[in-house]
This record gives structure tokens, sequence and C-alpha cells, in this order.
């Protein structure tokens, strides 16, 4: 009922915010120093402008892309974001089951809750990436293993975490994973009570991938070991040389990065500012899209994320070049707001949302929405 209620993500936002701890809400929908460039991702969609093709009626839109050789229900993936059991007891395996039930991508961050085996255990059939925060060549080598073994078809290597963007809001909040009983928590349980109760009673897992680290170190040296300040080209060629499958490299932010990704065995780039974690004051990917797909041509997959709000940004995406966006917040907002009812809700507003784009833009298929389509200010 709530969840029919919410039309839009905002509504879904606006939900979690209220069925959710604000310390956890605030992990989720906060983002690096000053918010600039996490504002600034959101605000670059809203200056876009559509171009309709008129007297072309589309009763019946196709959706589907074909990205890296498989058919998508529509130009968007999960992508990965950690500790999701934290945002809902349901956590990444609910997120892989509306995957595969609607027919997308889902990325598994290498600091989720739950282990590649048990998310392949609960959607057998989702398209499931495995995202890397490289660390020692024996883990990363152990990982890649296990990623394989559990069948996932692409490895996601994160570049923009050299160390971990400092958000504020974190640090006023004392959020820790797993959370800490403090007085202000206390307080926090009786105006969230479910929240507490799903969280005391199921199991507690914070490292899920990196278990066999959690034994040897306290939590804090644990997060900085998860980010590699020495990731290089170098680290690149070696997880290639590693990985047969499909390798993305993503936290991309020009053209000559995503060339040089591409020279060194990347089978495609993730347009990323990370949602506006890490470094503040760097550019909406949105709109560095046409100048990548110039740079790389054709063949070579693009995707972008950070700031997708709504179905419109996807159509935007498709339409300035790039092969099929990705989202954090947006199904994140949705799992607060309701745990796996709330994902499938948000894809449903963003599918709905899409495919009235696509109706009002009078454009068929996803393959034809076009450059005419859509304008970036001063182009
Ligand atoms: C993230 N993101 C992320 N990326 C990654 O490569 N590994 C990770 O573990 C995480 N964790 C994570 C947690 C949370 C709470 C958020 C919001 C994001 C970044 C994520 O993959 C993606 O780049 C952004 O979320 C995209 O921006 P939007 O859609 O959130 O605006």
């Amino acid at each position: 009922r709530r969840l029919d209620n919410a039309l839009t993500i905002d509504d879904l936002r606006k939900a979690a915010r209220r069925t959710t701890p604000l310390s956890v809400f605030d992990y989720v929908d906060g983002a690096a120093e000053s918010e600039v460039t996490a504002d600034r991702n959101v605000q670059a969609f809203r200056d876009l402008t559509f171009h309709p093709d008129a007297l072309h009626p589309v009763a019946d839109p196709e959706l589907e892309v074909e990205v890296f050789g498989r058919r998508w229900a529509l130009p968007l993936g999960f992508g990965a974001t950690g500790y999701t059991r934290m945002m809902h007891h349901h956590g990444e395996a609910a997120v892989a089951r509306v995957a595969q039930a609607v027919g997308i991508p889902y990325g598994l961050s290498t600091v989720g809750n739950t282990t590649v085996e048990d998310v392949r255990a609960a959607a057998p059939e989702v398209d499931l990436w495995f995202q890397l925060y490289p660390t020692s060549q024996e883990i990363n080598a152990e990982l890649i293993r296990r990623a394989q073994n559990a069948g996932c078809s692409t490895i996601v290597l994160t570049c923009d975490t050299a160390v971990s963007g400092k958000r504020f809001r974190d640090d006023r909040n004392g959020l820790t994973i797993p959370p800490t009983l403090r007085p202000a928590t206390i307080v926090d349980m009786a105006r969230h009570p479910s929240w507490w109760v799903n969280k005391l009673t199921t199991e507690q897992v914070s490292f899920a991938s990196l278990k066999f680290l959690e034994s040897k170190y306290k939590f804090n040296e644990i997060a900085d070991r998860v980010f590699d300040s020495n990731l290089s080209l170098d680290s690149l060629d070696w997880i290639r040389e590693q990985w047969k499958g499909q390798l993305l490299v993503k936290g991309i932010l020009s053209a000559e990065g995503a060339a040089e990704a591409v020279e060194h065995g990347a089978d495609g780039v993730v347009l990323s500012n990370h949602g506006g974690r890490q470094l503040d004051r760097t550019p909406a990917p949105i709109t560095l899209v046409p100048q990548v797909r110039k740079a790389l041509g054709d063949q070579v997959p693009i995707l972008v994320d950070s700031g997708i709000r709504n179905g419109q940004d996807i159509a935007a995406a498709r339409a300035l070049g790039a092969d099929a966006a990705l989202v954090g917040r947006a199904y994140l907002y949705g799992i607060m707001a309701g745990g796996q009812d709330g994902v499938a809700r948000a894809y449903e507003i963003l599918s709905t949302e899409y495919r009235r784009a696509m109706q009002l833009l009078g454009v068929r298929r996803s393959i034809d929405l076009a450059a005419r389509h859509v304008s970036l200010p001063d182009t």
C-alpha cells in the first residue's frame, strides 16, 4: 500500500527516510565533502532538453537492448552498492532476485553483506556481475576465482577509490558498520522499531566476500585495506590476465581515461563519479557521454551512472550514446522503503517512466534513440 503510493523515486526516498534509521539513510543519501557533485549529477539530467519526433506514434515501444551480446529488458542495470543488508535485511539477494525477475544485470559489491555464492543461489539466472575492490593479489585471485565459479559474466573494477571519500554525514551520525549501541541508537530504535527488530533477528554479516580478512584485522583497518591507493594500469593488466570474462572499468571521467582503460584490456567502461561519494566537484558523467562515445567509437560498450532518478534519465543516457545506465540510490531507496517489494517498485517506476518517455519522444525502439532526441546545455 505504502509502496503503491510511491509514484516516483523521490517518493521512495521519502518513505525510506521514515522507515530507516537516519544514520543508515544518510549513508545512502549522503555524498562526499560539500555534496556539490551529488547535486550536480541530478541537476545535469534536469538541464537536458528533449526533442521529440512529431507524428511518430508509438503504441508499444520495444524497450529491450542488447549489451555484451545479452538481452536486457531495459537499458538499465542495478549497480554495486556495499552493505545492502544494512539498508534492509532482505539485502543483496533481494536486489538480485528483482534483477533476475525483470531481466537486467546486478552487480554485487566486494563489500556486500552477502557472498557471491549466496547471491547466485538466491538468483540462479540473474546476469551477475562482481564489483572488485582489488586488495592483495592473493585476495584478488581468490575473489576472481569465486566470481567465476558463481557464474558471474562480468568483473567491474572500480577505479575511483584511491582512498575513501569524506562523507561528513557519516561522521556526524557516528555511523559504524555494524551499528554500535549508543544512547542515540536507543532513541533511534524507538523511532524505527521494525528495522531494528529485523536487524537483531537476522544473521549479521559485515564483509561477506572478505570474511577471511575479518578475523585478522579490526573493522576500521579493513575499511582502509579495501581501498587500494596503488591501483594502476598495471593492476588492470594483471586483472585482465586473470579474468577471461567481461571486464568493465568503473569510475572513468574522461575520454582519455576511457581510451586508456580499453587499451589495457577493458571490454567497456562505466562513466561514474561514484554518485558523488568520492572526489567532489567532478563533472556529471552524463555530460561526458558524447565525447567518450566519440573517442571509443561505436563498438565499445559505455555505461553511465550517477544521478539517475527517472526513466527519462535512462532515455537521455541512451540518446547521448551510452548503451545503458546503472542506478545505485534509486533501488536502495526502494529497499529501505519496502525490502524486495521496494526494489521491484523502483524498477517499475523507472521502466514505466522510460516507456512513457519513448512514446512521447516518438521512438519505437530503444536502439532508435539518437543524438537528435536530446541536447546538453551549450550544444
Ligand atoms: C555505492 N557505490 C559503490 N560503487 C562500487 O563500485 N562499490 C561499492 O561498494 C559501492 N557502494 C556504494 C554504496 C552506496 C550506499 C551508494 C549510494 C553507492 C557507487 C554506485 O555503484 C554507483 O556508482 C552510484 O550509486 C551511482 O549514483 P546514484 O545512482 O546513486 O546517483
